[in-house]
């Protein structure tokens, strides 16, 4: 009995011991993967001062849902929309911007990402960028000093044209500062595990970047499918590539499945009109009334899209190969 738990206990020592160098080997990998210094090309595109461009940026830093994450004036909008609805009036119809940071996501499972302050206030890192790595952060997912930034979706940024990128920068940069000291973003261990194990996740976009390829051409404004593609990248992560629609990858099973947006099969948007598709993104109503839930379905930073961007993206939808539901 006495050699038996021996043994027992030999083996249970073992394992342990195999078990916290697997760990360790993990935490090394996934460590060296977190602070990795990216050498990229040199990048400068024009940072316009006039009003009418940084008034451009902020409405691109919105519609483009920069705002959701890093705050903007979202708060004050819907007070505004809801006293509308109410019928009384706001006495102060000044905007407030605050580019104050967020904290993005806190679960055990993944660990805690800070969406940054952006301005120099206390706990911001405004003054910590300059012209080149504004253009870093945001199109190639890489912080200042060098090192992949944690879940910040410059997947869909790259593609930001020259004009575009340089507004939103010079709105970032003419916000005032505001003090709003954040914890640093860390992953868990269980994060770390899924890094390492599922090589399909990237919780660093900017291991998915080409950052060497040449810059792709941004297409001319215009109600063209062409320049409708160019402001839906974001929509692809919930209703697919094909934008076919159904469950979502990596979402909880509680999210509700991305409807199909192409003309193919189960499809509701043969039977919309244009309006009906504006209406729909700006009030989170569809013709029938059934409501958008917000929560999944981001249409409160859609709803900034001015009338020629949301007819673009109309077109583009319309001349989309039809798919039938949920052929991603
Ligand atoms: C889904 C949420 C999300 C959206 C949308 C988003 N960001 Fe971020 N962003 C983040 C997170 C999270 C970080 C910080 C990650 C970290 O700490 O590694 C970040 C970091 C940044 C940084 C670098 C700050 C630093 O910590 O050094 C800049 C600049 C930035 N974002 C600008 C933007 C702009 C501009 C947009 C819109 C075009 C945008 N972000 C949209 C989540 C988001
Ligand atoms: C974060 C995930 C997500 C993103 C990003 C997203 N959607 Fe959606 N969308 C959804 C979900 C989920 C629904 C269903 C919502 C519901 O039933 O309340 C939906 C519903 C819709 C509908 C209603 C369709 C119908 O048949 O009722 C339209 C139109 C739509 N989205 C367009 C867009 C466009 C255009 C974009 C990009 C500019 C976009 N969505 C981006 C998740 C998303």
């Amino acid at each position: 009995m006495k050699k038996f738990l021996k043994w027992v206990g030999i083996v249970l020592a073992v394992l342990i011991g195999l078990l916290i160098v697997g760990l360790g080997i993990v935490y090394f990998q996934t460590e060296a993967r977190l602070n990795k210094v990216y050498d990229l090309p040199k990048e400068t595109v024009l940072i316009p001062t006039d009003e009418a461009s940084i008034a451009r940026g902020k409405h691109i830093y919105q519609f483009r849902g920069c705002q959701a994450c890093h705050g903007g004036t979202d708060a004050y909008d819907l007070l505004l929309l809801q006293s509308q609805a109410d019928g009384c009036l706001l006495h102060n119809t000044d905007e407030i911007d605050r580019l104050q940071g967020n904290v993005y996501m806190d679960d055990p499972a993944v660990g805690k990402v800070i969406a940054t302050n952006l301005t120099s206030g206390r706990g911001g890192v405004g003054d910590k960028y300059n012209d080149e790595t504004w253009v870093h952060a945001i199109r190639h997912g890489i912080r200042y000093d060098g090192k992949p930034l944690l879940f910040m979706p410059s997947t869909e940024f790259y593609y930001l044209s020259d004009e575009d990128l340089g507004a939103t920068i010079a709105y970032i940069e003419s916000v005032p500062p505001v003090d709003n000291e954040l914890p640093a973003s860390q992953v868990s261990m269980t994060g770390r595990l899924i890094m390492a194990l599922v090589p399909a996740v990237s919780f660093m976009p900017a291991e998915l970047i080409p950052h060497d390829a040449p810059r792709p051409v941004a297409p001319a404004v215009g109600v063209t499918p062409e320049y409708g593609e160019y402001l839906t990248q974001s929509c692809k992560v919930c209703h697919g590539l094909s934008m076919s629609g159904g469950p979502i990858p990596g979402f909880p099973s509680s999210w509700p499945p991305a409807p199909n947006l192409t003309w193919g099969g189960g499809s509701a948007l043969p039977r919309w009109t244009e309006s009906d598709f504006i209406t729909a993104m700006r009030t989170g109503k569809r013709p029938q009334g059934q409501p958008l839930n917000s929560t999944y379905m981001p249409w409160t930073s859609f709803r900034h899209m001015d009338d020629l961007e949301l007819k673009a993206v109309w077109v583009y939808l319309q001349a989309l190969p039809q798919k039938d539901y949920g052929n991603r």
